[in-house]
């Protein structure tokens, strides 16, 4: 069954409900982007093709249709050059999260989540994507993802059912059994167009690994306790909480370290990345120096379970 209201106006609405809030907490806008720029479908390709997109990689993207220009035909438009820089042998993924933010009764949930109707707060571009007959979309109340292509039915399956880990959005979200995991395991090419390292989605899923790794690393009679003290979906407490200024020293440090690549689509500017070895880097980087990149509460967390 189609969703009854339009993709562009759930998006808009999704967009006024979080944007205040976003700017509010300091999340860097999307770039403004010149209409005086037109982008075709082919042009999509193209800029794809030269940042490093192959024929039959997954690919996952966030977006900002705005800071293309004018992409003539729309989101479509990049949709379908995305589906043609990766060929009928790759696989598209969009974030499609939702029900996160001004969400006060978060035990309802369930109340709150269809995976057919519930709109996405990332953009016009993945509200489109996860409308189209051929996506598929995980099963996730918060962090959903869409994928069109070969392996979206092994992308978007079983999400939060196994290997559960323990976060401020449920003990699914980022699990074992999730796309954000194989999104790792399969170390798909990962870009932004138009916003920048702060909108990562994967920052959470580092966040999550520094805890779950802590925990694993500590004596076995102690991880029962230490994980008690892990913040999840109804209960504040510890968390590993990497911060947006946080987020822009890492895509310098990225940057300067060749693992994250700059480039143009349309007015936009393209940040593209392989996941594993982006992820890796964080991961190292926030272990050997939590006090920096994490929360205070986390950083004497973390030195509790390696005593
Ligand atoms: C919130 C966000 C999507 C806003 O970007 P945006 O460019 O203003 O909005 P969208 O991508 O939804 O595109 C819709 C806008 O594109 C513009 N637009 C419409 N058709 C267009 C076209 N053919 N060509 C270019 N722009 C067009 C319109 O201005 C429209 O905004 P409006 O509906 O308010 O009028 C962006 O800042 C962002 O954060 N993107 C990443 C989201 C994400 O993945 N988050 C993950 C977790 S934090």
């Amino acid at each position: 069954m189609a969703p009854s209201e339009s993709a562009a106006r759930a998006a808009r609405r999704m967009k006024d409900s979080v944007e205040p809030e976003a700017a509010a907490s300091g999340y860097m806008d999307h770039e403004p982007g010149d209409p005086s720029v037109r982008v075709t479908q082919g042009g999509i390709t193209d800029a794809l093709r030269n940042a490093g997109l192959r024929a039959g990689d997954t690919v996952l993207f966030h977006s900002s249709l705005s800071s293309m220009g004018t992409v003539v035909g729309g989101a479509d438009a990049v949709i379908d050059g995305f589906l043609d820089a990766v060929g009928p042998a790759g696989t598209v993924a969009v974030p499609t999260l939702s029900n996160w933010r001004g969400l006060k009764d978060r035990h309802r949930v369930w109340d709150h989540w269809s995976i057919v109707d519930t709109p996405t707060y990332c953009g016009l571009i993945p509200e489109t994507f996860r409308r189209r007959p051929e996506a598929l979309r995980s099963n996730h109340y918060t962090h959903s993802v869409s994928a069109i292509g070969l392996r979206a039915a092994e992308l978007t399956a079983n999400h939060g059912e196994t290997g559960l880990r323990e976060a401020p959005w449920g003990p699914g979200a980022f699990a074992a059994a999730s796309p954000w995991q194989r999104f790792y395991d399969w170390n798909v090419f990962y870009c932004l167009i138009g916003v920048n390292c702060q909108r990562l989605t994967m920052v959470h899923f580092v966040e999550t690994h520094l805890i779950h790794r802590a925990i694993a690393r500590a004596a076995p009679d102690r991880r029962k306790d230490l994980l008690a003290q892990v913040s999840g979906w109804t209960r504040g407490g510890i968390w590993a909480g990497i911060g947006l200024k946080k987020r822009l020293v890492a895509e310098e440090l990225f940057a300067e370290k060749g693992l994250l690549h700059y480039g143009i689509i349309g007015s936009a500017r393209l940040r593209s990345m392989r996941m594993r070895p982006m992820v890796d880097a964080w991961i190292a980087l926030a272990e050997n120096d939590p006090a920096y990149w994490c929360s205070e509460g986390f950083a004497r967390w973390a030195e509790l379970a390696a005593s």
